[in-house]
């Protein structure tokens, strides 16, 4: 399965990024963390890995993305085609991959000058990552995106199963939530919603502001232990119930839809 975590900026989408990864290799699962966010360089510390170097290093020496991209719009080529090839957790170069504890994390790239313009590019290269990337039953991929809903517009939602949508108390993760509600039967994958940062007062306040509220899947609170690892920089403490709850219902409604059980360790 591949996860799309999205939401306002400082929602807490790398916390719980961090926190997902964490509960699935627990629940003995392998992960990778994909980091599609361009600016912000602080998820490997909350995972407890190094900075991988950018993959945009592997794509270039590859094969031009431009070129290919180009080609397959020529060409007519169904978006959501591999078009620089396939590979698995077990053949993604290593040197791209940083691993701490069960988890392996890969950044699309991060912008270091002024000339590094044309966003479209990572998104491109992380879309192409994603559609190559073929999964074992036990394989799972967690995105941490950038904040905002750009990388839903530029259709990086097709290439996941669900997308969560983290939302803090605050009038802009309200407005974002209902944007990716509503973009909900154009990307046909399930979207959740998870509240984070609230108190018994924000939650209820919450619950009832928030449009298509039947989406609410888990509610993290204010937690001080995250806090802390986030003043900190230290790898965030695991076994949070919410992480457990939310990873239940994704699970439990991906095997539905692809009629099995779900995988329970
Ligand atoms: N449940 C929580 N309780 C307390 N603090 C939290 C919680 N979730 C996140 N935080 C803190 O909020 C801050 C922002 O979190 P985080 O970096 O995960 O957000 P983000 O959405 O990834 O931000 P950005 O948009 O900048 O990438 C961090 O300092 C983090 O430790
Ligand atoms: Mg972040």
């Amino acid at each position: 399965m591949k996860l799309m975590i999205c939401g306002k900026g400082g929602s807490g989408k790398s916390t719980i990024t961090a926190l997902l990864a964490r509960q699935y290799t627990a629940e003995g699962k392998r992960v990778v963390v994909l980091d599609t966010d361009v600016s912000n360089v602080g998820l490997h510390r909350i995972l407890g890995t190094a900075a991988p170097p950018d993959l945009t290093g592997y794509f270039s020496g590859k094969r031009s993305m431009r070129e290919a991209m180009r080609n397959a719009r020529q060409n007519g080529i169904p978006r959501g085609t591999p078009l620089l090839g396939t590979w698995t957790f077990d053949t993604i170069p290593p040197e791209y991959l940083s691993e701490n504890r069960g988890v392996a994390l890969v950044s699309v790239g991060k912008i270091r000058d002024a000339t590094q313009f044309g966003k479209g590019r990572w998104v491109g290269l992380a879309r192409q990552f994603l559609a190559g990337l073929v999964l074992a039953a036990d394989d799972r991929v967690i995105i941490d995106t950038d904040a905002g809903v750009e990388h839903l517009a530029r259709k990086m939602g097709e290439a996941c199963d669900a997308i969560i949508v983290v939302v803090d108390p605050s009038y802009e993760s309200i407005c974002l939530a209902a944007t990716v509600s509503g973009m909900a039967d154009q990307v046909h994958v399930p979207v959740y919603f998870v509240l984070n940062k609230t108190d018994v007062h924000s939650s209820a306040f919450l619950r009832n502001a928030l449009p298509d509220s039947f989406r609410i899947i888990a509610d993290f609170g204010q937690d001080r232990a995250i806090l802390g690892a986030g003043f900190t920089g230290c790898p965030l403490p695991a076994g949070n119930p919410a992480v457990m709850s939310v990873i239940e219902m994704i699970e439990g409604v991906h095997a539905a839809q692809s009629g099995c059980a779900p995988l329970r360790t």
